[in-house]
């Protein structure tokens, strides 16, 4: 059944396709790995960060899972549908290495947390598991398992961000790149597994993070997108100099003012603000930096103030909409979108219409859109029992699903007739002759190469002339 419904198409959703990596020349190392990433985009720079330590030890990347003598999946448990398809493709890898003598297969990421060496006892081809705080530990986890033993390391760190790894970019566009600032959640949302699986809150070094983004920069990259949880929560107390006074602590609107300094040339995003952690400083911030980008992911969850409590949102309806206004007030173009679980444990048709209405008001340009899916450990797995059939989930979510394509219809055809500076990503997925490229608010802009002399990473004006639900059509003015 349905348990994940994008408006977006399939390269833009969060959750999903698997990746390979490419590099160059990968005979100039000693082993080869394959790597394939599952769930958020912080799980697919996690894999990044890997690459990175992999290659440190001497081991290369390849795009092909045959010719690999060690095969990684980065997986999610953020719902049930998510762990059923990493599942799947084990059982595909294990064939392969049935085939092939001497490969190793190892689960990282989310799942390997959640399950811990009961995953050695379920799937019994699998020869490593490592979760996200453990990756440094790789290398030597690798040798063990090939000396014939099982390898493990799921502990979670309080301090590790990998602050110091540079991440090795995988099947990049050259153009935008993902900066993790921070890992892990303090907050307790009762449906979320990412609490368990990814542990505390901790927020990476700013210099770190500054110095990773000035180098993609130089390297030509022109768009960042900071990835944390509840980025609004980044908070970075500097080290003092020897025997100087404490440095200023770092907020999210100050790391972001660093970071759109780099360059008026380098797009900024960031993703997933909290409704109850977004302050009016950031705001500001976005509106003072033109390269900091007018989109704001604030997810909604639920319209209903009784279910918004039952899952431990900590914020209101009221409140809610509250920061959408004050969003629109202070950036008026401001694109927001959400995310929308529907069919929580209790949740009664009011409760639902409650949804429906919030989406009116919030006028989300787009939405990633959910039926609830009990996870093992949760507080609402403990708490409360996941009592709506599944008919009614799914025909809540259709409901859902309807009214945000038709939010998006008309967010789109507000924008025909208006110019927006667009950053070119690359080919058109449906045709050559076209270019695609996002605006500011995060659209997706598509339009003819004509004889322009332009290039993947270039900015440039393109008027707006019709539209689709998922995409604007525009052309170079
Ligand atoms: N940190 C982000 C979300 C991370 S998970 C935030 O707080 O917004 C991405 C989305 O998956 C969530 O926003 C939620 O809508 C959805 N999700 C999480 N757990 C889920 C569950 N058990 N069932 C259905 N959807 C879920
Ligand atoms: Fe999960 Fe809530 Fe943390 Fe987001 S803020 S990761 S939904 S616990
Ligand atoms: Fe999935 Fe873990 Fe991300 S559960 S959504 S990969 S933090």
């Amino acid at each position: 059944m349905l348990d994940y419904v994008s408006d977006k198409v399939q390269d833009e959703e969060r959750q999903g396709e698997a990746f390979a990596p490419f590099v160059a020349d990968p005979n100039q190392y000693r082993k080869r790995f394959y790597i394939e990433s599952y769930g958020c985009q912080m799980n697919f720079a996690d894999s990044e960060i890997v690459a990175s330590i992999l290659n440190q030890e001497g081991f290369g990347a390849t795009p092909h899972a045959e010719e690999a003598d060690l095969v990684f999946i980065n997986t999610c448990s953020i719902r049930e549908k998510a762990e059923q398809t990493v599942r799947k493709r084990l059982t595909e890898f294990k064939e392969l290495k049935q085939q092939k003598k001497g490969m190793l297969i190892g689960v990282l990421g989310c799942m390997a947390e959640r399950l811990k060496s009961k995953f050695l006892e379920e799937e019994k081809l699998v020869d490593i598991v490592v979760g996200p705080d453990a990756y440094r530990s790789l290398p030597g986890l690798v040798e063990e398992a090939e000396g014939g033993q099982k390898a493990v390391n799921v502990l979670l760190s309080r301090d590790e961000t990998y602050a110091d790894i540079s991440p090795v970019r995988l099947n990049s566009n050259g153009v935008s790149a993902f900066v993790s600032i921070m890992r892990g959640c303090n907050n307790m949302c009762s449906f979320c597994v990412v609490p368990f699986t990814r542990g505390r809150e901790r927020s990476r070094d700013a210099g770190s993070i500054v110095e990773e983004c000035k180098d993609l920069f130089e390297k030509g990259y022109k768009e960042v997108t900071l990835l944390g949880q509840n980025v609004d929560s980044y908070y970075y107390t500097p080290q003092p100099p020897k025997g100087g006074f404490s440095a200023t602590p770092i907020t999210f609107a100050a790391l972001l003012e660093l970071v759109a300094k780099i360059s008026p040339g380098l797009r900024v995003r960031f993703s997933t603000s909290h409704p109850k952690d977004i302050t009016d400083e950031v705001l500001y911030t976005m509106a003072k930096y033109e390269n900091i980008c007018n989109h704001i992911h604030l997810p909604v969850q639920s319209g209903s103030n009784r279910v918004l409590q039952l899952m431990n949102r900590t914020y209101t309806r009221e409140w809610y909409m509250a920061k959408v206004d004050r969003i629109r007030q202070i950036i008026p173009d401001c694109g927001i979108s959400s995310d929308i679980i529907a069919g929580f444990c209790t949740e009664e048709e009011q409760d639902h219409r409650d949804t429906l209405r919030i989406m009116e008001y919030s006028r989300y340009d787009f939405s990633y859109m959910f039926f609830y899916s009990e996870r093992p450990g949760t507080l609402a797995q403990k708490r409360y029992s996941d009592d709506i059939p599944a008919e009614v989930k799914k025909r809540r979510l259709l409901e859902i699903v309807e009214i945000q394509n038709r939010l998006s219809l008309e967010s789109n055809k507000k924008d025909i007739g208006k110019t927006f500076n667009v950053l070119v990503e690359g080919d058109s997925k449906k045709n050559v002759a076209e270019w695609k490229g996002r605006n500011s608010q995060n659209k997706v802009i598509v339009f003819p190469k004509k004889d322009f002399k332009l290039k993947k990473g270039d900015y440039i004006q393109v008027g707006v002339n019709d539209c689709t639900q998922a995409t604007l059509l525009g052309k170079i003015l």
